[in-house]
């Protein structure tokens, strides 16, 4: 898919004040700093459309990036971020599960895991709560530019293997790497079949 245009539309921490046209849109979650932001600048190839920093917690909001006019990104904050307190984290964690469960026009959500990480029990806890309330997902392993290939292939092995103790198949995932594209194409291409579908 060629993107012509990426435009910062809106944040927002009340799903109901959220774009109100209808268009499909993708969202991105995972854990503080696992690279959501930093995947969707790589995809929009902008370098700083989403906010991104070495610091956990930066998006604290609902991001909606409209492109080519008729779809949207949506940039979420990450989970299980320990500095924040507990008051603000159940704050969050309300506005993301309202997100999910009242967004009707989210299509799919792409979970975001690092690769160099083992099965962390905050992510499979969440797609479990995805699979639960019926919230289609799949996963993307980030940072893939931090491991050799080897490694990087192990680890996927061994994420599959942990996922399917919980689930019949393994969902679709991609491979991707902000700091060299890797995926750019693979996730972009399925986003454009969605849309055309
Ligand atoms: P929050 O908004 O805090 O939840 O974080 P986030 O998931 O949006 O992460 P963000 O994109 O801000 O990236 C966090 C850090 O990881 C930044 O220092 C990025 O430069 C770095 N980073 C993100 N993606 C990649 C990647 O693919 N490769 C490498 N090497 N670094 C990455
Ligand atoms: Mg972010």
């Amino acid at each position: 898919m060629h993107i012509k245009s990426a435009e910062f539309v809106m944040s927002n921490s009340d799903v109901a004040k959220c774009p109100k046209d209808r268009l499909p849109e993708y969202a991105f979650i995972g854990r503080s700093n696992v690279g959501k932001s930093s995947l969707i600048n790589m995809l929009m190839q902008r370098k700083s459309l989403a906010k991104t920093s070495g610091r956990p917690g930066k998006t604290q909001l609902i991001n909606h990036f409209l492109v080519n006019k008729n779809w949207y990104l949506v940039d979420l904050p990450g989970y299980g971020y320990a500095r924040v307190s507990k008051s603000s984290k159940k704050v969050f964690q309300k506005f993301i599960t309202n997100y999910f469960e009242k967004r009707e026009q989210m299509v799919l959500a792409f979970v975001l895991v690092d690769c160099r990480h083992e099965p962390q029990p905050i992510d499979l806890e969440f797609m479990e709560w995805m699979g639960e309330t019926g919230i289609p997902f799949n996963i993307i392993f980030t940072k893939a530019d931090k491991l050799k290939p080897k490694a990087l292939e192990r680890n996927i092995k061994t994420y599959s293997e942990k996922m399917l103790e919980t689930w019949e198949e393994m969902p679709p995932f991609f491979i991707t790497s902000a700091s060299d594209s890797t995926g750019r194409d693979e996730v972009l291409n399925y986003i454009n079949e969605l849309n055309n579908s």
